[in-house]
């Protein structure tokens, strides 16, 4: 991808500074990040225009629009567990947020958008779960307001001609990461190293993508496919259960004797709308010719040894 005029929304949080480090060399970036779970610090070497606003302000958005051609839209409340306390953010963020987005896309002429959807779509699904697996019931207000982002971007690509993608991510890990349960243990055992609270029974199991393969798989897909929209599963071919992680990540923080305090949880789940199995089918990506670096379990292990240095002197 080069010479494009590319808006990154979220483009200062984990994935969405990812994206600039591979991008801003070779096309002319701007990140539009209201720096709410994202800091600056992420892009600051970075060649970007910043805009520091919140895309659920269409005038915002409607602005930063002007001369740009691809959007990636990253921008959006990224945890599923804040929709248990307040039911309004992922409609007000992610949904509203999403179609700013695409209405600021349509006024300004902006032909293609990239969208960070997530597995969450599927809700309580057989595995490994295929794209075309159906029916769509999400179990998080995070899940539906991802399903309802992918649904208005079909819409717009098919009533407007935008060219649109959705990529329903895995748990994509690794340095820069700003939530999900490696981040959570060690900011845990950071605070007391002799115990450790894991949320649910433990044995919930899912995929985890490193951030490399997360990056390379939406660059390459987007360019080697050429519908005008389409959705992808990104993620890796292998499950990796909660207290594995745990483990990994007191053995790489170097510590020794942690007790380990399983919550239970409902149904053994870490909080309402935690998802127990996850694991997406890739076979669609792969046969476009991508497929991920790392598995599943080297996934964990070198994001961890990268959270562990990033997180444990600050
Ligand atoms: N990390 C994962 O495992 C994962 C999995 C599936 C989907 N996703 C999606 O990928 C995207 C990026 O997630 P992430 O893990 O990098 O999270 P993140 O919190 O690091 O990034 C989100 C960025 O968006 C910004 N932002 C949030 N609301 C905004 C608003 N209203 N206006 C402007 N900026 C706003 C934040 O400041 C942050 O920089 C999100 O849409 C998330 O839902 C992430």
């Amino acid at each position: 991808m080069r010479d494009r005029k590319i808006l990154i929304t979220g483009g200062a949080g984990f994935i969405g500074s990812h994206m600039v480090a591979k991008l801003h060399e070779e096309n002319d970036v701007t990140v539009f990040d209201n720096l709410s779970t994202g800091n600056y610090e992420f892009i600051k070497n970075y060649k970007v225009k910043f805009i520091n606003r919140d895309i659920t302000n269409f005038e915002d958005i409607k602005s930063a629009m002007k001369d740009i051609d691809l959007v990636f839209h990253f921008a959006a409340n990224p945890d599923v567990r804040k929709g248990e306390k307040d039911s309004n953010v992922d409609l007000k963020q992610n949904v509203m947020g999403t179609f700013n987005v695409l209405e600021s896309m349509r006024l300004n002429d902006v032909e293609d958008i990239i969208f960070s959807s997530s597995s969450t779509v599927y809700g309580e699904a057989p595995i490994p779960t295929r794209e075309d697996f159906g029916p769509l019931e999400p179990i998080s207000f995070y899940g539906a307001s991802k399903l309802a982002g992918e649904a208005y971007i079909s819409s717009f690509s098919h009533i407007f001609g935008i060219k649109g993608i959705s990529f329903r991510f895995a748990n994509v890990i690794g340095p820069r990461g700003t939530h999900g349960v490696i981040y959570d243990f060690i900011n845990k055992l950071k605070r007391n190293n002799n115990e450790l609270e894991i949320l649910g029974d433990g044995t919930q199991s899912k995929s985890y993508l490193y951030i490399d393969d997360c990056i390379s798989g939406m660059v390459y897909l987007f360019e080697k496919d050429t519908k005008k929209y389409d959705e992808f599963n990104l993620g890796t071919e292998e499950l990796t259960n909660v207290m594995d992680i745990a483990k990994i990540v007191v053995k790489t923080m170097g510590l020794k004797n942690v007790k380990f305090r399983t919550t239970g949880g409902i149904e053994g789940r870490g909080w309402k709308g935690d998802i127990k199995t996850m694991l997406l089918s890739i076979e669609k990506a792969k046969s476009f010719g991508w497929k991920p670096k790392y598995s599943s379990s080297e996934a964990v292990e070198l994001a961890a040894k990268n959270l562990v240095e990033e997180l444990l002197w600050k």
